[in-house]
Protein backbone atom coordinates (compact mmCIF):
# COMPACT_ATOMS: atom_id res chain seq x y z
CA UNK A 1 0.00 0.00 0.00
CA UNK A 2 1.73 3.37 -1.05
CA UNK A 3 0.24 6.79 -0.17
CA UNK A 4 1.29 10.02 -2.00
CA UNK A 5 0.84 13.05 0.55
CA UNK A 6 0.95 15.79 -1.59
CA UNK A 7 2.06 19.18 1.17
CA UNK A 8 0.66 22.62 -0.23
CA UNK A 9 2.19 24.71 2.37
CA UNK A 10 5.42 26.71 1.79
CA UNK A 11 6.19 26.64 5.74
CA UNK A 12 7.22 22.99 5.40
CA UNK A 13 7.46 23.25 9.13
CA UNK A 14 4.11 24.65 9.41
CA UNK A 15 0.62 23.17 10.80
CA UNK A 16 0.10 21.45 7.60
CA UNK A 17 2.60 19.43 6.73
CA UNK A 18 2.75 18.63 10.44
CA UNK A 19 -0.68 16.92 10.75
CA UNK A 20 0.17 15.58 7.15
CA UNK A 21 2.91 13.69 9.17
CA UNK A 22 0.18 12.32 11.96
CA UNK A 23 -2.02 11.06 9.02
CA UNK A 24 1.28 9.39 7.61
CA UNK A 25 1.87 7.95 11.23
CA UNK A 26 -1.70 6.69 11.30
CA UNK A 27 -1.12 5.53 7.63
CA UNK A 28 1.88 3.46 8.60
CA UNK A 29 0.75 2.04 11.73
CA UNK A 30 -2.42 0.52 9.07
CA UNK A 31 0.58 -0.98 6.89
CA UNK A 32 1.03 1.89 4.47
CA UNK A 33 4.43 3.47 2.88
CA UNK A 34 4.12 6.95 2.63
CA UNK A 35 5.84 9.18 0.46
CA UNK A 36 5.71 12.93 0.47
CA UNK A 37 5.55 15.72 -2.15
CA UNK A 38 6.59 19.16 -0.44
CA UNK A 39 5.35 21.31 -3.40
CA UNK A 40 7.52 24.04 -1.87
CA UNK A 41 10.72 22.37 -2.36
CA UNK A 42 9.61 21.18 -6.15
CA UNK A 43 9.40 22.79 -9.14
CA UNK A 44 5.73 22.95 -10.37
CA UNK A 45 4.98 26.03 -12.39
CA UNK A 46 1.63 27.54 -13.86
CA UNK A 47 -0.30 26.22 -16.29
CA UNK A 48 -0.01 28.60 -19.26
CA UNK A 49 -2.59 27.50 -21.04
CA UNK A 50 -0.24 26.45 -24.19
CA UNK A 51 -3.13 23.65 -24.88
CA UNK A 52 -0.51 20.51 -26.03
CA UNK A 53 -2.39 18.39 -23.36
CA UNK A 54 -5.37 18.02 -25.03
CA UNK A 55 -3.73 16.01 -27.49
CA UNK A 56 -2.75 13.50 -25.36
CA UNK A 57 -2.88 14.16 -21.93
CA UNK A 58 0.84 14.84 -21.28
CA UNK A 59 1.78 18.34 -19.71
CA UNK A 60 4.34 19.58 -21.72
CA UNK A 61 6.01 21.74 -19.63
CA UNK A 62 9.33 20.56 -18.36
CA UNK A 63 9.82 20.60 -14.36
CA UNK A 64 8.82 18.33 -12.01
CA UNK A 65 5.34 17.98 -12.84
CA UNK A 66 5.63 14.86 -14.67
CA UNK A 67 7.60 12.80 -12.01
CA UNK A 68 4.70 13.72 -9.58
CA UNK A 69 2.10 12.38 -12.05
CA UNK A 70 4.19 9.12 -12.05
CA UNK A 71 4.26 8.77 -8.58
CA UNK A 72 0.22 9.76 -8.67
CA UNK A 73 0.09 6.70 -11.02
CA UNK A 74 2.21 4.14 -9.03
CA UNK A 75 0.12 4.68 -5.64
CA UNK A 76 -2.47 3.35 -4.49
CA UNK A 77 -3.89 6.44 -2.80
CA UNK A 78 -3.54 10.40 -1.99
CA UNK A 79 -4.13 12.65 0.43
CA UNK A 80 -3.58 16.13 -0.29
CA UNK A 81 -3.25 18.63 2.46
CA UNK A 82 -3.22 22.65 1.96
CA UNK A 83 -3.74 25.68 4.37
CA UNK A 84 -6.33 28.50 3.33
CA UNK A 85 -5.15 31.33 1.58
CA UNK A 86 -7.23 34.38 1.01
CA UNK A 87 -10.42 31.45 1.12
CA UNK A 88 -8.73 29.10 -1.29
CA UNK A 89 -5.49 26.89 -1.74
CA UNK A 90 -2.40 27.94 -1.30
CA UNK A 91 -0.51 29.09 -4.82
CA UNK A 92 1.91 26.06 -5.10
CA UNK A 93 -1.30 23.60 -4.67
CA UNK A 94 -3.33 26.03 -7.52
CA UNK A 95 -0.34 25.42 -9.41
CA UNK A 96 -0.54 21.76 -9.06
CA UNK A 97 -4.17 21.63 -9.17
CA UNK A 98 -4.07 23.60 -12.58
CA UNK A 99 -1.09 21.44 -14.30
CA UNK A 100 -3.48 18.49 -13.62
CA UNK A 101 -5.88 19.87 -15.54
CA UNK A 102 -3.82 17.76 -18.42
CA UNK A 103 -5.19 14.68 -16.42
CA UNK A 104 -8.28 15.81 -16.64
CA UNK A 105 -9.41 15.55 -20.48
CA UNK A 106 -12.56 13.62 -20.77
CA UNK A 107 -11.18 11.48 -23.72
CA UNK A 108 -8.27 10.28 -21.81
CA UNK A 109 -7.59 8.20 -18.88
CA UNK A 110 -6.41 10.17 -15.92
CA UNK A 111 -4.39 7.07 -14.40
CA UNK A 112 -6.36 7.69 -11.18
CA UNK A 113 -9.63 6.32 -11.75
CA UNK A 114 -11.31 5.27 -8.50
CA UNK A 115 -8.39 5.46 -6.43
CA UNK A 116 -8.96 7.30 -2.80
CA UNK A 117 -8.59 10.57 -1.85
CA UNK A 118 -8.01 12.71 1.38
CA UNK A 119 -7.77 16.06 2.53
CA UNK A 120 -6.70 18.23 5.41
CA UNK A 121 -6.70 22.11 5.43
CA UNK A 122 -5.23 23.83 7.77
CA UNK A 123 -7.20 27.58 8.66
CA UNK A 124 -6.18 30.65 10.64
CA UNK A 125 -10.24 31.27 11.69
CA UNK A 126 -12.66 28.93 13.06
CA UNK A 127 -15.89 28.38 10.58
CA UNK A 128 -18.23 31.15 10.49
CA UNK A 129 -20.42 29.58 13.05
CA UNK A 130 -18.74 29.94 16.01
CA UNK A 131 -18.09 32.02 18.63
CA UNK A 132 -16.98 36.08 17.32
CA UNK A 133 -15.80 34.88 13.65
CA UNK A 134 -19.32 36.05 12.28
CA UNK A 135 -17.88 39.22 13.08
CA UNK A 136 -14.76 38.94 11.72
CA UNK A 137 -16.33 37.56 8.42
CA UNK A 138 -18.65 40.11 8.79
CA UNK A 139 -16.29 42.26 8.62
CA UNK A 140 -14.55 41.16 5.14
CA UNK A 141 -17.73 41.01 3.38
CA UNK A 142 -17.89 44.12 4.48
CA UNK A 143 -14.06 45.38 3.02
CA UNK A 144 -15.31 43.12 -0.06
CA UNK A 145 -18.52 44.78 -0.74
CA UNK A 146 -16.45 48.65 0.49
CA UNK A 147 -13.37 47.65 -2.70
CA UNK A 148 -16.61 46.80 -5.03
CA UNK A 149 -18.52 49.78 -4.78
CA UNK A 150 -15.16 51.66 -5.03
CA UNK A 151 -14.53 50.11 -8.31
CA UNK A 152 -17.92 50.58 -9.78
CA UNK A 153 -20.47 52.31 -7.76
CA UNK A 154 -23.45 51.88 -9.94
CA UNK A 155 -23.01 48.81 -10.48
CA UNK A 156 -21.32 47.43 -6.71
CA UNK A 157 -24.64 45.93 -5.55
CA UNK A 158 -25.57 43.56 -8.47
CA UNK A 159 -21.71 42.15 -9.16
CA UNK A 160 -21.56 41.38 -4.90
CA UNK A 161 -24.58 40.11 -5.65
CA UNK A 162 -23.45 37.66 -8.50
CA UNK A 163 -19.91 37.32 -6.05
CA UNK A 164 -20.65 36.18 -2.96
CA UNK A 165 -24.07 35.53 -1.43
CA UNK A 166 -24.47 38.45 1.21
CA UNK A 167 -26.71 36.44 3.26
CA UNK A 168 -24.13 33.97 4.39
CA UNK A 169 -20.58 34.75 5.67
CA UNK A 170 -17.62 33.49 4.03
CA UNK A 171 -16.71 29.90 5.15
CA UNK A 172 -12.74 29.90 3.65
CA UNK A 173 -12.44 26.03 4.69
CA UNK A 174 -15.34 24.74 3.12
CA UNK A 175 -14.48 26.77 0.16
CA UNK A 176 -10.67 25.60 0.24
CA UNK A 177 -11.47 21.50 0.84
CA UNK A 178 -14.56 22.17 -2.24
CA UNK A 179 -11.45 23.28 -4.40
CA UNK A 180 -10.08 19.70 -3.82
CA UNK A 181 -12.70 17.81 -3.63
CA UNK A 182 -14.07 19.05 -7.24
CA UNK A 183 -10.10 18.56 -8.21
CA UNK A 184 -10.45 14.74 -7.37
CA UNK A 185 -14.01 14.62 -9.14
CA UNK A 186 -12.09 15.65 -11.95
CA UNK A 187 -9.48 13.00 -12.12
CA UNK A 188 -12.00 10.32 -11.26
CA UNK A 189 -11.05 9.98 -7.81
CA UNK A 190 -12.64 9.12 -4.78
CA UNK A 191 -12.69 11.33 -1.81
CA UNK A 192 -12.68 9.34 1.44
CA UNK A 193 -12.23 11.24 4.07
CA UNK A 194 -11.18 14.84 5.34
CA UNK A 195 -10.08 17.10 8.31
CA UNK A 196 -10.06 21.05 9.18
CA UNK A 197 -8.11 22.50 11.96
CA UNK A 198 -7.45 25.80 13.28
CA UNK A 199 -5.11 27.72 14.26
CA UNK A 200 -6.62 30.84 16.14
CA UNK A 201 -4.74 33.61 18.22
CA UNK A 202 -1.24 34.31 17.82
CA UNK A 203 0.93 31.32 18.18
CA UNK A 204 0.52 30.46 14.30
CA UNK A 205 1.41 26.85 15.25
CA UNK A 206 -0.96 25.93 17.80
CA UNK A 207 -2.32 23.07 15.69
CA UNK A 208 0.72 21.21 17.14
CA UNK A 209 -0.14 21.23 20.40
CA UNK A 210 -3.53 20.20 19.95
CA UNK A 211 -3.66 16.33 21.29
CA UNK A 212 -7.74 16.19 19.32
CA UNK A 213 -6.35 17.43 16.43
CA UNK A 214 -3.42 15.28 16.12
CA UNK A 215 -5.46 11.86 17.25
CA UNK A 216 -7.85 13.19 14.72
CA UNK A 217 -5.29 13.19 12.02
CA UNK A 218 -3.98 9.44 12.40
CA UNK A 219 -7.48 8.21 12.96
CA UNK A 220 -7.87 9.73 9.50
CA UNK A 221 -4.57 8.04 8.15
CA UNK A 222 -5.57 4.65 10.01
CA UNK A 223 -9.13 5.06 8.34
CA UNK A 224 -7.77 5.99 4.92
CA UNK A 225 -5.31 2.96 4.55
CA UNK A 226 -7.83 0.38 5.48
CA UNK A 227 -10.40 1.65 3.01
CA UNK A 228 -7.87 1.93 0.30
CA UNK A 229 -6.74 -1.47 0.56
CA UNK A 230 -10.08 -2.80 0.61
CA UNK A 231 -10.32 -0.56 -2.44
CA UNK A 232 -7.05 -1.97 -3.82
CA UNK A 233 -8.16 -5.65 -3.07
CA UNK A 234 -11.72 -5.38 -5.15
CA UNK A 235 -13.85 -5.44 -1.77
CA UNK A 236 -14.76 -1.84 -2.11
CA UNK A 237 -15.71 0.32 -5.20
C1 LIG B 1 -1.57 34.81 2.72
C2 LIG B 1 -2.39 34.13 3.77
C3 LIG B 1 -3.78 34.09 3.64
C4 LIG B 1 -4.57 33.45 4.60
N1 LIG B 1 -5.91 33.41 4.42
C5 LIG B 1 -6.69 32.76 5.32
C6 LIG B 1 -8.11 32.69 5.14
O1 LIG B 1 -8.67 33.18 4.17
N2 LIG B 1 -8.83 32.03 6.06
C7 LIG B 1 -8.24 31.43 7.15
O2 LIG B 1 -8.94 30.82 7.94
N3 LIG B 1 -6.89 31.48 7.36
C8 LIG B 1 -6.10 32.12 6.46
N4 LIG B 1 -4.73 32.18 6.65
C9 LIG B 1 -4.13 31.52 7.83
C10 LIG B 1 -3.53 30.11 7.51
O3 LIG B 1 -4.47 29.30 6.83
C11 LIG B 1 -3.15 29.39 8.79
O4 LIG B 1 -2.19 30.17 9.49
C12 LIG B 1 -2.59 27.99 8.57
O5 LIG B 1 -2.49 27.31 9.78
C13 LIG B 1 -1.25 28.01 7.88
O6 LIG B 1 -0.81 26.68 7.66
P1 LIG B 1 0.74 26.31 7.83
O7 LIG B 1 1.04 26.31 9.28
O8 LIG B 1 0.88 24.94 7.21
O9 LIG B 1 1.54 27.32 7.09
C14 LIG B 1 -3.94 32.82 5.72
C15 LIG B 1 -2.53 32.88 5.85
C16 LIG B 1 -1.76 33.51 4.90
C17 LIG B 1 -0.24 33.55 5.05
Amino acid sequence: MKILSIIGSPRVDGNTRFLAGKFAEGAMSAGASVEEVILQKVKVGPCIDCDRCNQDGVCKLDDDFGSIVDKMKACDGVLLATPVYCCGVTAQMKAFIDRSNSLMHPFCESGMEGKPAAFIVCAGYPPPETGNIEVNHKARLETMLGILKEMKALEANVTARYLIDTTKPFDPTADTLKTLYRFCVFLRMQALGLMEAVSLGHNKDAVKDRQAEIERAISLGVMFTNMARLIKDKMLV
